[in-house]
């Protein structure tokens, strides 16, 4: 069998560049999902963000873009922009957690009102000319939330929903709850995508045996963040010279921020977030790796993670 991995969108992590150079370093993800873009009224769109997204910026995967709103228009003039890039795909993020998205009724907030979706997908399929797919949580509040909107995702020709069957209000706390991705895989006729807690081999083992109509495709975010080898060892590849590929593709990543972006904090800012996931792999270097995290300049990063590197630490991720 072979498995389709898709990754995650991680606002703030996994940017434009952080994908080309992810992408140039390591294999196994087949697509990637950009982190959203917010629909913002009267026809405007958001320049710095459309510029995540451009073709020139996103070379060596498949990008499909996502966007974050519940205007149908606006949604349909962002959609247009991304369209005319050459997108024949774009995603609905009906699942951020955040309070602040979600009381404006977008993100996981749009999830208890589904007579609003239904009308939202209704004026948006009448002018959408590429596809469109959805990611969702369980529900804003509670997990059975998602079943009155099923009814309605069966009224429109969805490429996909991406389940992280989690609540919003649960953010990332308690774990995925696989039973209920299994209720909805038997409740709707739409194709299906996994995602949520996919961090080993063996977790992804055991959602494939529990998960028997939807076995194709899979999303993956901080699985990959923390272990960038997890889709390649997935799909059956062994890891080999773990550190020299960390660091080439670490030394790559701090190199191209450090060019693309204007000031030093959004660089250590940006590297720090790197260490944030893939530090929870060398478990036995804790003390190094908060050393990184609390560097105060470019140049004090810089010497910090040289000198971790130097000391050959062990790469372990979670088996
Ligand atoms: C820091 C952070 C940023 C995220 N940004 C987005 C986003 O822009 N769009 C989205 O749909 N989900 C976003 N998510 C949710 C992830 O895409 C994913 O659904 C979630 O992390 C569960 O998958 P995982 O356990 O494989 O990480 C974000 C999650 C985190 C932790």
């Amino acid at each position: 069998m072979s498995y389709e991995i898709v990754l995650a969108p991680l606002q703030g992590y996994t940017d434009a560049i952080f994908r080309d150079v992810y992408f140039r370093h390591f294999s196994g993800v087949d697509q990637a999902m950009a982190p959203f873009i917010s629909t913002m009224g009267q026809q405007r769109i958001n320049l710095s963000r459309l510029k995540d997204v451009v073709p020139e910026n996103n070379h060596n995967c498949h990008v499909i873009p996502q966007i974050l709103g519940n205007v149908a228009d606006d949604f349909l003039f962002l959609a247009r922009n991304l369209t005319d890039l050459g997108y024949d795909t774009v995603n609905w993020n009906m699942g951020c957690p955040h309070s602040k998205i979600a009381k404006k009724k977008r993100g996981s907030g749009m999830l208890p009102w589904p007579e609003m979706v239904d009308l939202l997908l209704y004026n948006v399929f009448k002018g959408l000319t590429c596809k469109l797919s959805v990611k969702v949580r369980l529900g804003r509040h509670h997990k059975d939330e998602i079943f009155d909107l099923l009814p309605v995702f069966e009224k429109y020709p969805l490429d996909e929903i991406i389940v992280h069957p989690r609540t919003g209000v649960q953010m990332y706390g308690g774990s995925a709850d696989i039973d209920a991705f299994i209720k909805i895989a038997a409740n709707t006729s739409h194709r299906l995508v996994y995602n949520g807690d996919i961090t080993t081999v063996r977790f992804f083992d055991n959602i494939i045996s529990r998960i028997s109509g939807c076995k194709s495709r899979f999303m993956i975010g901080r699985g990959i963040l923390s272990n960038p080898f997890l889709p390649s060892e997935i799909k059956g590849e062994t890891r080999i010279d773990d550190l020299e590929r960390i660091k080439l593709f670490h030394d790559e990543l701090f190199e191209t921020y450090s060019r693309k972006f204007y000031g030093p904090l959004h660089v250590t800012g940006r590297m720090k977030g790197f260490w944030t996931y893939i530090g929870s792999s060398f478990p036995y270097h804790g003390k190094e790796v908060k050393k990184i995290l609390k560097s105060k300049s470019r140049e004090h990063y810089a010497a910090m993670a040289e000198s971790f590197f130097s000391g050959r630490p062990v790469f372990a991720p979670a088996e």
